[in-house]
């Protein structure tokens, strides 16, 4: 049973702090829009899908709480709302697309009663979330074919349960392998800065029992050198219309050494993290982070003082580095833009 990161109960989010992993399981507690926002910019949650939840449990609740007797009153205080847990973290669509739902939603039921609306504003957010676990399982059963039968699978980054609804994106496919009986073996990437891969990755997959080696990020290529990695899965934060993949820093290193010693490098998103409104990765948003994250190791200064820094929180992997996109709707290779607008088109 993998773990869900995000919990609603008696009208409480709940959400484990995933910056206190691995070594303290702390759960915060939810109840209003702008401490949900605040724990999606500091990282409490993160994770393209996981985001999307959260963002969605904090429109209901900023939607509770709007003081309007109709709906006309109520929308652009909700869209307020909104706006202001959209500008919480710029790179993963998920956000957006999960918020766009909630708008959608409420447009949609605008002749409802107001409290009733607002009551099901929460119910559309609970969906989300269910949607995103039984969406995960699915895409598993779609990229589990691609996993050999024995298979070293190296991951970058957190693209798991706690990223998720639950069960994971790129982990779910090698979940979905280890249940169908393969003999699957991860080797996990740290992921500097943050250190998703070592304190999240590495945590979630030992839970599990399922077998993980933990390596620095620089030590994927001599690896692959050895013949001691057999394929790559990652997960993607937003895919451009051609298939271009933004995903953690590190992701697009990863890809190139995969294609120079000729190993398959698979991305496993559900369909909202496709935004076919930009042609290609050029145009995705790029989050720049706190130098602290580069410059020390939880309080410890690892720099010297006043150097310069730049950390780029994601980077873009060119679409001729992807051997296939793997989504709830199926495996998109080959032509992404045509692949990818028939997956769209079969809803
Ligand atoms: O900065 P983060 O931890 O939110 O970045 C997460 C990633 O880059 C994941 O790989 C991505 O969101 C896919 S999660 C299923």
């Amino acid at each position: 049973m993998s773990i869900r990161p995000i919990l609603f109960e008696n009208g409480i989010l709940k959400m484990i702090d995933q910056r206190r992993l691995p070594t303290e399981e702390l759960w915060l507690e939810y109840t209003e829009y702008r401490g949900v926002a605040e724990a999606i910019r500091s990282m409490v949650v993160r994770g393209a899908p996981a985001i999307g939840v959260a963002a969605a449990f904090g429109a209901a609740f900023g939607a509770r709480d709007v003081a309007a007797d109709d709906f006309e009153t109520f929308w652009p205080t909700f869209e307020e709302v909104c706006a202001h847990l959209a500008a919480t973290r710029p790179t993963a669509v998920n956000l957006f697309w999960a918020l766009d739902r909630m708008k959608a939603y409420a447009r949609a039921n605008r002749n409802l009663p107001l409290d009733e609306l607002k009551l099901r504003l929460l119910d559309e957010a609970a969906a989300i979330a269910q949607e995103d676990d039984r969406i995960n399982r699915t895409m598993g059963r779609f990229g589990e074919p691609l996993i050999p039968q024995e298979a070293r699978v190296l991951t970058h980054c957190n693209a798991g349960a706690l990223a998720t609804g639950g069960y994971g994106t790129a982990l779910g496919v090698i979940r979905a392998a280890v249940e169908a009986g393969k003999k699957v073996a991860v080797l996990a990437d740290e992921t500097r800065p943050f250190l998703q891969g070592s304190r999240l990755t590495a945590w979630e997959l030992a839970r599990d029992n399922i077998p993980v080696t933990l390596i620095c990020d620089n030590m994927a290529g001599y690896l692959m050198s050895k013949g001691e990695i057999d394929c790559v899965i990652v997960g993607a934060d937003r895919i451009a219309a051609n298939g271009d993949v933004a995903n953690k820093i590190g992701t697009y290193t990863v890809a190139v050494l995969a294609k120079e010693h000729g190993l398959p490098f698979y991305v496993a998103a559900p369909i909202s993290t496709i935004d076919f409104s930009i042609p290609d990765g050029s145009h995705i948003p790029i989050e720049e982070r706190d130098a602290r994250e580069v410059t020390h190791s939880g309080d410890r200064r690892m720099a010297p003082e006043g150097i310069a820094v730049r950390n780029p929180a994601f980077d873009v992997t060119p679409a001729r580095l992807v051997s296939a996109i793997i989504t709830e709707r199926g495996v998109v290779q080959g032509d992404y833009l045509q692949g990818l607008k028939e997956l769209l088109g079969n809803k």
